[in-house]
């Protein structure tokens, strides 16, 4: 519990009273050039936090941005092992995240001490992690890869090398279809992208035929399998930009669609299907994590700089190293 002059961040993200005649988006701009600070935003962040972000990208983007930032103060906007790669990245700088409860499935999905294990049981094994792992387990992996480098990086090391991939058991057999590798996979998934489903994507389809499928390899085999392109955020943004196709179904989270319409509006874009999960408050294909941050809170922690991103140095200093392997080879 910490309480200062008021506010609480008790509860993993600032709580103070926010008069309804303040502008957020105006005064984040204004406190944001008073402290130096600087916003990255995930494609999945709702609307009005890109709206006030500095920089917006994939994870490798953002991963990349973080290594040449020469602000003070840096707010993550995404989920926490975001946060804890810009701090691992910016060890003298302060970072701080709207909210500290925004997890991820997949980090959750592997601990640690199972990696230890395994590791002991398998000493030949180089351990390839996607970024959305914790830093302890970026501290006891070979290579970190995003899903934005992944099939270069596993394709750059040697055919023989027996390589464990985790903790996205999609993404990891994404790869071994594209490199013809046999990497071993991490029982793990996104449980939004494990929600899309393949016959209601084909309804989908059959409704808007022209439309090109474009899918997240974090998806399901059966919906990889039907899609025209399947790549990472940046990829599948990348691919509209060199499309002559005016209408695509986009299968990934509904964030991504704010960047789409913004750059693309002479096309259309088709969120695969999502249902209101009404026992849980949100739409089936948004990542309830991403969106547990919302411009208040990003406001507030800009404001009262809380909360923040820590990492011990030593576990930082073991984690940079499979990071910084990573951004050497992609
Ligand atoms: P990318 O940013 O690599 O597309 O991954 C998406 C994701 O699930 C981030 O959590
Ligand atoms: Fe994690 Fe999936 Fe949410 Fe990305 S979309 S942060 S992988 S739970």
């Amino acid at each position: 519990m910490s309480d200062i002059n008021n506010i609480s961040v008790e509860k993993g993200y600032v709580e103070a009273f926010v008069s309804p005649f303040t502008d957020l988006l105006e005064d984040i701009e204004i406190i944001k050039k008073r402290k130096n600070a600087l916003i990255l935003a995930h494609y999945y962040q709702n609307w009005a936090i890109q709206q006030a972000a500095d920089f917006i990208g994939d994870s490798l983007a953002l991963a990349q941005k973080a290594v040449s930032i020469d602000a003070d103060i840096i707010i993550m906007c995404g989920v926490h092992f975001m946060g804890e790669t810009v701090k691992i990245l910016n060890m003298n700088k302060k970072v701080l995240v709207p909210d500290l409860n925004a997890g991820c499935s997949l980090a959750q999905s592997c601990k640690e001490e199972d990696l230890k294990k395994f590791k002991s049981e398998h000493p030949d094994y180089k351990i390839i992690s996607y970024v959305n792992t914790t830093a302890e387990v970026k501290a006891i992996s070979d290579i970190v890869v995003t899903s934005g480098n992944a099939v270069k990086i596993v394709n750059s090391l040697p055919k023989e090398e027996k390589i464990l991939f985790g903790p996205d058991r999609n993404l990891g057999r994404f790869i071994n279809e594209k490199t013809g590798r046999k990497m071993l996979l991490w029982d793990g998934a996104c449980h939004v992208h494990e929600r899309f489903k393949i016959d209601d994507i084909l309804a989908l389809k059959e409704r808007h035929p022209d439309a090109l499928i474009l899918s997240h390899p974090e998806c399901k085999k059966s919906i990889v399998d039907i899609s025209d392109f399947t790549g990472s955020t940046a990829e599948m943004i990348k691919f509209v930009s060199n499309s002559s196709a005016e209408s695509f179904i986009i299968v990934t989270e509904e964030g991504i669609m704010n960047e789409l319409r913004r750059n693309f509006s002479d096309k259309i874009f088709i969120p695969a299907p999502s249902e209101f999960l009404s026992s849980h408050d949100y739409f089936c294909n948004e990542c309830e994590y991403m969106r547990l941050n919302t411009l208040e809170k990003l406001y507030l922690t800009l404001k009262y700089e809380l909360p923040e991103i820590t990492v011990e140095p030593e576990l930082a200093a073991k984690a940079k190293k499979s990071i910084d392997t990573m951004l050497s080879l992609s």
